[in-house]
């Protein structure tokens, strides 16, 4: 079973970045992690952050042929991005929405999200513990339906 790990814009900044707001993981340390539990639950992950709308919706839509689902953080993108919406539920494949921040104690923008509906579910303001608990809850879930 292979998922799509996919980063969005800014999120290769981690680390140094607002780190009172997203910690001190950089986005390598956090893939490290991923890459740990993707060995204990026997999953392959294609990893990739991009700063670009388009490259995120390319990245979405090769995944509808290869891989059983998608973790994401669409980070600033899960606010405004119709295209990733509509590229997730165009390959219709299951996914988990990961924010290191509590998105709903920040600004009021940061609480709409265009992707939920399209998602199975959402993680928010676990810091990095949310990619690995959505990677587990994602996998448990195709293994669950059958398609993994
Ligand atoms: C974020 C939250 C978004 O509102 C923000 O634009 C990000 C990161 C998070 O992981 O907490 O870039 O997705």
């Amino acid at each position: 079973m292979r998922i799509l790990v996919l980063h969005g814009p800014n999120l290769n900044l981690l680390g140094r970045r607002e780190p009172e707001v997203y910690g001190r993981k950089t986005l390598a340390g956090i893939n490290r992690e991923l890459a740990g539990v993707a060995e204990e639950l026997g999953v392959e992950l294609r990893i990739i952050q991009s700063n670009h709308e388009g490259e995120l919706v390319d990245e979405i839509q090769k995944a509808g042929q290869d891989c059983a689902g998608i973790l994401i953080n669409p980070a600033a993108y899960t606010h405004t991005s119709v295209a990733l919406r509509d590229a997730l539920a165009a390959v219709a494949l299951p996914a988990v929405e990961v924010h290191l921040s509590n998105v709903y104690a920040r600004e009021e923008f940061r609480r709409e999200s265009l992707v939920a509906p399209v998602v199975l579910g959402r993680v928010c303001g676990f810091g990095a513990d949310g990619y690995l608990w959505g990677l587990r809850a994602l996998v448990k879930k195709i293994r669950e339906d059958g398609n993994g």
